[in-house]
């Protein structure tokens, strides 16, 4: 199945404090806040939210193809991603900007401070799927982006007649209500996590079983206790794989994606495409960072194999 994915591209620079961010605010300065925590380590992690998903789809034998916008600084992350099997073709990079930068220091209470620069991710609503080259799509996966691209690629597949999941994520607080559910109506399925799916009933006004009728299914992650598929009437429960550590659990969620869509693109079933997911998961958790995972096709299988009954439909990943 020619799947396309639509989302944030980024870098995660990760930095450790080795004391505490409390011990130096002063309450009573506040107006000349001033501070530089000199950092025992850094890590810049490639993320994003796409790169992500399609890391774990290509591990499992897809070549998903991206489409969307990059910095100048992203040649390297381009490499890595083609070497891992990943279509980078429909990457577009913006001149004089950089990829999308995350900047984390932690420090030994994991307080943290954050900021993020969308840098060439706020280029994303120029892009439209008008002007993809190549097969059409079969299914686009619309992630967490810069919101005008999220409500612009609603539009064009909704208008191109082309299936799509959304996967508003953590983009839901930066979108209007109205294009909330402009994206619920007409998708082929909803991707969220349980806070997200309620947000998302909150912002809308939307019962849970009204946002249910707008998509064929609806995939609502619930952390450790699995998730849940909506399907018409019927609800199934997929239960988590159980890491063996749990190393760091960045990407967790766009790990299962990458395992269901696996799942998706071979036309299996809908509790087949969440358990991949689920196994997907358990192999990232047990990892650094969002793409620190890696297996074959055959531990793949066999630890599908050690926690759910793929009736050897799952054969078709080894031979
Ligand atoms: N502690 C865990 N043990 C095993 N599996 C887990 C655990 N946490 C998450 N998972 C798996 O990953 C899936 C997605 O997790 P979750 O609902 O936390 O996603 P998320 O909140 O979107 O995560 P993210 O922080 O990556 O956005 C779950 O449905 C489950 O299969
Ligand atoms: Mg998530």
């Amino acid at each position: 199945m020619e799947i396309v994915l639509t989302g944030s591209i980024a870098f995660d620079y990760l930095m450790k404090f080795p004391g505490y961010f409390r011990d130096h605010i002063l309450p009573d300065n506040l107006e000349c806040l001033s501070l530089s925590f000199l950092v025992e380590s850094m890590v810049r992690q490639p993320g994003g939210i796409v790169p992500n998903i399609a890391y774990t789809l290509a591990l499992m034998g897809e070549r998903p193809r991206l489409f969307a916008t990059a910095g100048e600084d992203f040649a390297e992350y381009r490499d890595a991603l083609e070497r891992s099997g990943v279509d980078t073709s429909g990457i577009r990079l913006i001149k004089g900007e950089f990829t999308a930068s995350f900047f984390v220091n932690t420090d030994l209470a994991n307080a943290q401070i954050a900021s993020f620069y969308p840098g060439a991710m706020s280029a994303a609503g120029d892009l439209s799927l008008n002007e993809l080259e190549g097969k059409r799509p079969e299914l686009v996966l619309i992630s967490p982006n810069d919101p005008r691209a999220m409500v612009r690629y609603v539009s064009e597949c909704k208008q191109l007649g082309i299936p799509y999941i959304y996967d508003p994520s953590q983009q839901i607080p930066r979108l209007t209500d109205d294009e909330i559910k402009e994206g619920l109506e007409g998708a082929l399925a909803l991707f969220v996590n349980k806070y997200e799916f309620r947000m998302i009933q909150k912002r809308t006004g939307l019962s849970p079983w009204e946002i249910k009728a707008l998509t064929q299914f609806s995939v609502v992650t619930l952390g450790e206790e699995g998730s849940v598929i909506y399907q018409g009437e019927k609800e199934l429960r997929i239960p988590v794989v159980t890491p063996n550590q749990i190393i760091d659990p960045t990407g967790v969620g766009d790990a299962f994606r990458g395992g269901f869509l696996a799942g998706y693109a071979r036309g299996w079933d809908l509790e087949i495409c969440a358990q991949m997911g689920a196994v997907a998961a358990a192999f990232c958790l047990e990892h650094e960072g969002p793409q620190g995972h890696s297996f074959t096709p055959s531990e793949l299988v066999a630890r599908f194999r050690e926690h759910f009954d793929d009736r050897r439909i799952l054969d078709a990943l080894i031979n």
